[in-house]
């Protein structure tokens, strides 16, 4: 572990525009920098680069961060190697932490696995292709499927003899640690001292780390055979964790980068036969439903899944399990099912490579769509079933809530309600009523009455088009504003007694951010602020949480001037010069109570027409009558009376 003093070391000594410099041609553009993106292809220069925020954005494609996210991002480094690199740019010496005993037993297990399985697998490579048990058996076994010598060399495919402890034998003399040999899963101890070996007569995949260090093995039964499991797989220990793996990504990880596209398969052998027909972006979940951590290893690469499955029902599930979750990482997940009975190994040998790659461009299928096609199926004219599965799509469609992924949302709901044949509009406040509840499908199924109630509701307001509800309450450039002004301004003095930021949280007490994230940074802000530390910048870009990191530094950067933007939200007013802190802090501040006055406007209204008593009624109106007060007096300092 780098200690924090260190880390802090190298964050004061991080210069952007140096580290960026080393791999982008900068510009100086006004306060910025400005050069072709790293991450796309562009011609014009739209890769923006801010030496006093320290941070970068481009505006073509939207990638942002700091020096070490670009470093992560751009050498696919991990944190900690990135933080390395900076050290040795910046000749700075590391100072480690102290390590406790756990982490150092955890530390020395890890390199020791790490030993054993690099002498395992050279181990397992040489009695295949130079004993003569593993030409006759493995080697031709292979070769009979098809492997040609190239690919299981690159894989480095190995056998495991089919005598009692050959390789524990070797192990043994090789003076490797007895007590860690279950955790290998190579050995196993059979009476007292007889160490047996575990992959007897397998065929061994082993699996590579991103770095391409070995973690554990795949061992494969020669063959057909009902007694033993066909495959047996490491066991899960300090170096090898199967949630956080995924077969192939090692030799795949540049092409999934080329092709901006990551093709996921269920097993070893469906990875090795694709990259033997040239197709080399794809990895294997190793048959398990994928786990987040799988996802977000995806997603160093590319954004674009395309999952490919049998077409059986079993595929399917396997296939439509747990996809949600690739929505919240906002992964664009296709899926394409190739014909029953095949599986991508067998399939790319039956008609080769050129109609393999075109039968997946082809016969790609909208994740989401896809689902929903397969669920209607089973539908036909029955309501409540149909309610279910309206319920479904609305609750998978909730779960696609990065601001960024807004316009694909809208698409989904424009098709999905389409092929529901349900109003738009009405999913569309379904969609929202999950997002509100995070209501879990195993929890609760929002009952048949209240979805038809909500969809019969705006089935009629969408005839009227007063749907100016924020449909997708992700109009929040208000809240984002007044952000970007704590951040900049908080502390600046507001009067003589107060700072800024202090009379933003004063004026704050009674309304909250609609946007949770927003409401996060607001909240760390204000903690940060009260322990008297200073909130900085800084400290939110540096933020562990990515999610939030980017949202600062999109804050940040936002490409117009605030005064600009509220002269197009404000219509009529024109304030020129108006570049000091204080009138940017009381409009801002002002427009965003205004907007969520708007909301109560709403809310009220609502809460009229359901009055069931005239005393209930009349609160309700009283309501009103302060609200329209307050609303005067917000548009009469913002020197406006629009904003119906
Ligand atoms: N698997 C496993 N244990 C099993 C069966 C399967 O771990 N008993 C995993 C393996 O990662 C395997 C994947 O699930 O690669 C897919 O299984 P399957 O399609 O049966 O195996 P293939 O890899 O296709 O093997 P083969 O082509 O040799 O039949
Ligand atoms: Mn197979």
């Amino acid at each position: 572990m780098i200690s924090p003093n260190s880390i802090e070391q190298i964050k004061s000594r991080i210069d952007i525009i140096d580290v960026i410099g080393e791999y982008v041609k900068l510009k100086k553009r006004g306060a910025n920098y400005l050069g072709n993106c790293p991450f796309h292809n562009e011609k014009t220069p739209s890769f923006t680069v801010s030496p006093t925020k320290e941070i970068y954005k481009c505006f073509g494609c939207g990638k942002s961060g700091n020096t070490i996210t670009f470093l992560m991002e751009h050498d696919k480094l991990s944190y900690v190697e990135s933080l390395k690199w900076l050290a040795k740019r910046y000749n700075l010496e590391i100072e480690e932490t102290e390590q406790s005993p756990e982490q150092q037993y955890v530390q020395q297990t890890s390199d020791s696995l790490y030993i054993i399985n690099n002498f395992a697998q050279q181990f397992f490579q040489k009695k295949l292709w130079e004993s003569e048990e593993g030409e006759t058996i493995a080697l031709s076994y292979l070769k009979d499927r098809g492997f040609n010598n190239e690919i299981l060399n690159k894989f480095q495919v190995g056998y495991n003899p089919s005598s009692k402890n050959e390789l524990s034998q070797a192990l043994i003399s090789n003076q490797f640690n007895k007590d860690l040999f279950p955790k290998t899963g190579l050995s196993i101890l059979r009476n007292e001292e007889d160490w047996q070996d575990n992959y007897r007569g397998r065929i061994i995949f082993p699996i590579h780390q991103n770095t391409g260090k070995i973690i554990g093995f795949g061992a494969r039964i020669i063959g057909k055979n009902d007694k033993a499991p066909k495959y047996i797989n490491t066991p899960e220990n300090e170096i090898y964790v199967k949630s956080k793996v995924l077969y192939g990504a090692y030799f795949a990880k540049h092409s999934i980068d080329k092709n901006d596209e990551c093709l996921l398969v269920e097993g070893y052998t469906d990875v090795i036969s694709l990259h033997q027909a040239g197709i080399e972006n794809v990895v294997a979940s190793g048959g398990t439903s994928l786990t987040t951590d799988q996802l977000r290893l995806i997603k160093k690469y590319s954004n674009n899944l395309t999952i490919i499955y049998d077409g059986d029902a079993a595929g399917i599930k396997a296939a439509l399990r747990g996809l949600d979750m690739a929505l919240e990482e906002s992964l664009n997940v296709k899926l394409v099912l190739i014909p029953d009975g095949e599986d991508p190994d067998s399939f790319v040998r039956k008609i080769g490579a050129a109609a393999f790659e075109k039968f997946i461009t082809e016969n790609k299928k909208d994740f989401i769509i896809f689902q929903l096609q397969v669920m209607m199926d089973g539908v036909g004219n029955d309501i409540a079933k149909k309610n279910e599965v309206v319920n479904q799509i609305a609750e998978s469609l909730s779960k696609i809530n990065k601001v960024e992924d807004f316009i694909k949302q809208q698409e989904y709901i424009k098709q999905c309600s389409a092929i529901l044949q349900i109003d738009e509009i009405g999913l569309i406040n379904l969609v929202n009523k999950f997002k509100r509840d995070k209501i879990s499908k195993d929890e609760k199924i929002i009952p048949f009455n209240e979805a038809n109630a909500i969809l019969q509701q705006s089935s009629n307001s969408s005839n009227t088009k007063q749907t100016e509800i924020n449909l997708f309450e992700i109009d929040d450039l208000h809240e984002k504003n007044l952000l970007k002004i704590l951040l900049e301004y908080g502390l600046k003095p507001w009067n003589e007694e107060l700072t800024i930021a202090e009379h933003i949280f004063e004026e704050l007490v009674n309304f909250e951010f609609e946007n949770k994230q927003l409401e996060k940074i607001f909240e760390m802000y204000k903690s940060q602020f009260q322990n008297k530390e200073e909130p900085d910048t800084k400290k939110f870009i540096y933020n562990e949480d990515k999610q939030i990191a980017d949202l600062v530094v999109s804050i940040t950067m936002t490409p117009y001037e605030l005064s600009n933007n509220w002269d197009n939200v404000l219509e009529g007013m024109n304030i020129l010069n108006r570049d000091t802190s204080i009138q940017d802090v009381a409009m801002s501040l002002n427009y965003f109570k205004l907007k969520k006055i708007k909301k109560m406007f709403l809310q009220n209204q609502s809460d009229i027409e359901k009055a069931t008593s005239f005393e209930e009624q009349k609160q309700l109106i009283e309501v009103h009558k302060n609200l329209k007060q307050i609303e005067i007096e917000i548009t009469k300092q913002l020197g406006t009376v629009i904003l119906k």
